[in-house]
């Protein structure tokens, strides 16, 4: 893999541009945790794990600009660096998590010049972290992959959703890296089309044979018979295994049923929100009408067209297979599974 989707170098915090691709590979390189905070609003960075590592290294940075040896002082900016970052993007929970761990940090004892090292040391654990839940994740998940098997995928969940490996996609790398002959259907993912400039743009490099499609032809290849499983990542879950995920997901989800296809999806335990009892709970983020009255700055509908653009959609947890985690995997009924993973270490 020759793209690094955040990088900490120099005490900076190194962000490849994902807005750009596949067209251009730009990074901005930035030490101001407001500019993190913009480009996580702006999906510069996106996909929720990458997000939250994002979030903590923006924090690390929020602390080492603080000039104040008082305690009390420094605080009290922290509360603030915490409140521009946590503003940036309302579902990914992955966000929040993070923050609550870069919080707790701020309470350690010690000096400010110390707090400033451990928060650094926690930000560098939690990308850390990352990684490695990507990579267990994925190998629980590869078992539910045959040889053979074409795998429908929604949004993009690789190394450029998490800044590790991946969580669904991680799980389709994972079966091709074992040897299985798969083929991934992908679908484009409007308004922003992460699937057709991102997972397409993942695929291609690590030499996995995909096909695009627009979002409205998956229930053309679940009728013809084309798809044997549906894998997707999350934003945010819910206690009893509502899922939110990428706008479309739903869809996807109560297709699958219909069809009698396996629905999965595949997401770190950071990405559940034990505090919300079902996805009713669950914050969708809404965006800008551009997003979908244009298409890469090019406009697409009548001027002043109304427009309703919510992020995400929640999938109720009947529509969904199993919970892949990188603790194991979640089975029916949900609940029971959710709470033992979510309290493991
Ligand atoms: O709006 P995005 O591109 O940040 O949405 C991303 C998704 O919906 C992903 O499926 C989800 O964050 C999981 S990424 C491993």
């Amino acid at each position: 893999m020759s793209f690094k989707p955040l990088e900490w170098r120099d005490n900076k915090l190194i962000i490849l541009d994902q807005t750009l691709l596949p067209d251009k590979e730009v990074y901005l390189e930035t030490a101001d945790y407001r500019e993190v905070a913009r480009a996580i609003k702006n999906l510069t960075v996106r996909g929720a794990p990458a997000i939250g590592v994002a979030a903590a290294y923006g924090f690390a940075l929020g602390a080492l600009e603080i000039q104040s040896g008082n305690q009390v002082e420094f605080t009290l900016k922290l509360e603030k660096v915490s409140r521009v970052l946590s503003a940036s993007r309302p579902t990914a929970r992955n966000l929040f998590w993070a923050l609550e761990r870069m919080e707790s940090v701020v309470r350690s004892i010690g000096s400010t010049t110390q707090i400033k090292k451990l928060l650094l040391d926690e930000a560098l654990q939690i990308h850390r972290e990352q990684l490695k839940s990507d990579v267990s994740l994925s190998h629980y998940g590869s078992a539910f992959i045959a040889d053979g098997n074409t795998i429908l995928t929604h949004c993009n969940t690789g190394a450029l959703a998490t800044a590790g490996y991946g969580t669904a996609l991680g799980v389709i790398r994972q079966a091709h890296q074992e040897g299985r002959q798969i083929n991934i259907i992908a679908t484009e993912t409007r308004p922003l089309l992460q699937g057709a400039r991102l997972t397409a743009w993942e695929l291609k490099q690590y030499g996995i044979p995909f096909t695009l499609i627009t979002d409205s032809m998956a229930a053309y290849f679940m009728r013809k018979g084309k798809i044997d499983l549906v894998i997707t990542g999350a934003d945010c879950i819910a206690a009893n295994g509502d899922t939110a995920n990428k706008i479309g997901t739903y869809a996807l989800a109560v297709l699958a049923k219909e069809h009698n296809i396996p629905f999965y999806i595949a997401a770190p335990t950071s990405t559940i929100d034990l505090s919300l009892s079902s996805g009713n709970e669950i914050i969708i983020e809404e965006r800008s009408p551009e997003e979908v009255t244009h298409i890469r700055g090019v406009r697409i509908a009548p001027e002043h067209t109304p427009v309703f653009n919510p992020s995400f959609d929640v999938t109720p947890h009947q529509y969904i297979t199993a919970i892949i985690t990188e603790k194991g995997v979640i089975r029916k009924p949900f609940g029971e599974g959710m709470q033992k993973f979510s309290g493991l270490k």
